[in-house]
């Protein structure tokens, strides 16, 4: 086994992080998998290896079958909507209040970091709770789902937008799209700025959010990855900490800030 690459805690990382002025933690759909919300890319179990990205995530599948896409991103939302944070989540947010500066990048499209009590976070990817008009872009309030939907969904008819009468389609940055240029520019600026980048739960396939920690390493920043697998980003890490994020991060929090006992 590589020696950046361990199941415990190495004590530099704990006095890198005791030290640190300002943590960017970077996630994945992993942080989310303890909360029972699949990732996309874990064999068998990923969505990418049950459903056809090219005729769900692309704005060409919207246009050509609208009830399909919207009611398969529908499922999804209810999913998110049935899931708690799990204690990675929680660790995150927990962390925000004992280092000087935390920064939450996110790929991921639910609202668990929010729900564990982490603000600002920035959504490279979108927001399965922000659904926008196709053609317009107006925002629209959440429709009210069905409480279980079928695996993967139903075709549901997508509302219609009330400022043009578009179709409204979810808040996701698709295949083929540009992320929004503001949060891409200010998850760089983090990356660049931070001392430490956490990757947490992620492949590190999908560009340009997977430059992230390279951005950091190359600006001097310590980069841990937590993941029970190698994954692309192996080679930007100082360390990477395989095993579950709801293990190993309350882990991390605990031993570098150790909680008052009576
Ligand atoms: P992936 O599915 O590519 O990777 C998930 C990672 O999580 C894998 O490396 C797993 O080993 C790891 N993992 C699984 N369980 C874990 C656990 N309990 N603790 C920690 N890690 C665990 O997901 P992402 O890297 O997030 O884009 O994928 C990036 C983007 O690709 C997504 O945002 C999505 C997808 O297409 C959009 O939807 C726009």
């Amino acid at each position: 086994m590589d020696s950046r690459d361990i199941a415990s805690t190495p004590p530099e990382l704990i006095t890198a992080l005791k030290a640190a002025a300002h943590v960017l933690v970077f996630t994945g759909a992993g942080v989310s998998a303890e909360s029972g919300i699949p990732t996309f890319r874990d064999a068998l179990t990923g969505l990418w290896s049950r459903f056809d990205a090219e005729a769900l995530a692309t704005p060409e599948a919207f246009l050509k079958d609208p009830e399909l896409v919207w009611g398969w991103y529908e499922w999804r939302r209810m999913q998110v909507l049935r899931s708690l944070p799990n204690p990675a989540h929680t660790a995150v947010a927990d962390l925000a209040r004992k280092v000087p500066e935390l920064t939450v990048v996110t790929q991921n499209v639910d609202d668990l970091h929010e729900r564990a009590g982490s603000d600002r976070v920035m959504h490279l990817h979108g927001s399965l709770q922000r659904p926008r008009c196709f053609d317009c872009g107006q925002s629209h309030p959440l429709p009210p789902g069905p409480p279980r939907e079928p695996e993967g969904g139903r075709r549901l008819h997508p509302p219609l937008c009330t400022h043009c009468g578009g179709l409204v389609r979810p808040g996701i940055v698709w295949f083929g799209e540009s992320l929004p240029e503001d949060v891409i520019a200010a998850a760089f600026a983090a990356a660049r700025a931070c001392d430490l980048l956490i990757a947490i739960g992620t492949s590190g396939l999908v560009q340009p959010a997977a430059r992230l920690p390279w951005l950091a390493r190359q600006a001097g920043a310590t980069v841990v990855q937590v993941n029970p697998t190698a994954t692309a980003l192996d080679d930007d890490c100082t360390w990477s900490l395989r095993g579950a994020a709801g293990v190993i991060m309350p882990r991390l929090i605990e031993t570098a800030f150790p909680s008052a006992r009576c």
